[in-house]
């Protein structure tokens, strides 16, 4: 896609098909939810996914958060179970997230789940996001639109400001309500708090019927940028690796003979998008050790050196 200039698409019935055109070819869409504006790809689009974070500066891969019309469609990419069901019942169209079991044919992207097997899934209550979500009928992989580092967006001027040149379109929600990022609560055994937001924890357990776990627990360790460190391939892993030892299986990046190669013609994006599955593929594999080339440590390249240094990093 073409990122220059940034198109900015009014919230009417022929927008909202516009924009749900360029997330099906690809591209980026920046839109109006109620709590901040999120930048939006087709979660199912490998390649489309890894430019939210090329946009962003990223440097690293944090799971993102798939947004979804209605919790009937939710339910299709995750498993619910009674406490999910009535956080959704109470809270749903609105502020909070839930982190929730990965169906196994859910089709999300590796790289929007960093290639855990839960998912973060939210149904927004903004008329924008909502109409923009129908419009595209599926999930919406949305991190907050900001450039990485930089405050949150809450209006369409910000998203201009900071991303422009970098992604598609902005779809105008005018001002968010609630100015603040969704409550994050995980629903895998017991319901955890791992990021406070625009609903109350207060809230969440009186809904529950009993205390949520807060971060700040000695029992719950898992921020969520924790989990994101959970996934690491079963083999040792050697980087910047010239050349292959005895016994190695070599991950590959640009025109090298590999026996997996994240990018043969060496485009970070692609690289970025196959990164993910190249680490369960080798897990398939049975690969005790592996090598992964070096990759250049500009633009994406800073986000997958990232993640393979947690990789390769000594473990217990
Ligand atoms: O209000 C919001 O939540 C906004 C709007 C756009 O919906 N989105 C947002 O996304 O704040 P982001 O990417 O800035 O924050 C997503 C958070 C990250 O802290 C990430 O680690 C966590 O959600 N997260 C996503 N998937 C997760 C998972 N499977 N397990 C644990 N944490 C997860
Ligand atoms: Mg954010």
């Amino acid at each position: 896609m073409i990122h220059a200039p940034l198109l900015k698409i009014s919230p009417n019935a022929q927008g909202f098909t516009k924009a749900a055109e360029i997330l099906r070819a690809g591209g980026l869409v920046a839109f109006g939810t109620e709590t901040v504006y999120g930048l939006g790809a087709d979660a199912c689009n490998d390649t489309a996914v890894a430019g939210i974070y090329k946009a962003k500066g990223r440097p690293s891969f944090n799971p993102l958060i798939v947004h979804l019309a209605t919790v009937e469609l939710a339910e299709k990419y995750c498993v619910f179970n009674d406490d999910a069901r009535a956080l959704a019942a109470a809270f749903w169209p609105g502020a909070l997230t839930l982190v929730l079991p990965v169906r196994p044919d859910a089709g999300v992207s590796k790289l929007v789940t960093a290639g855990l097997d839960t998912l973060a899934v939210r149904v927004p209550d903004h008329a924008v996001a909502q109409e923009f979500l129908q419009a595209f009928g599926g999930p919406v992989a949305a991190p907050s639109a900001n450039p990485s580092g930089r405050i949150s967006p809450t209006t369409a001027e910000h998203v201009v400001a900071g991303l422009t040149g970098k992604i598609d379109a902005v779809i105008d929600g005018g001002p968010c309500s609630v100015g603040v990022e969704s409550t994050i609560v995980s629903c895998v055994g017991e319901p955890a708090l791992l990021r406070a937001g625009g609903i109350p924890a207060e809230a969440i357990s009186a809904c529950l019927g009993r205390p949520i776990a807060m971060p700040d627990d000695p029992d719950t360790p898992m921020s969520p940028g924790q989990l994101a460190s959970h996934y690491a391939p079963k083999g040792q892993v050697r980087l910047n690796a010239e050349h292959v030892e005895e016994g190695e299986v070599l991950l590959g990046f640009g025109p090298v003979d590999a026996d997996l190669n994240l990018s043969p013609s060496g485009d970070l994006t692609e690289a970025a998008a196959r990164l993910f599955d190249c680490l369960h593929q080798l897990d398939a594999m049975g690969a005790t050790r592996i090598a992964v080339s070096p990759i250049p440590n500009h633009g994406l390249g800073r986000a997958i050196n990232d993640r393979l240094k947690r990789a390769a990093a000594p473990r217990d």
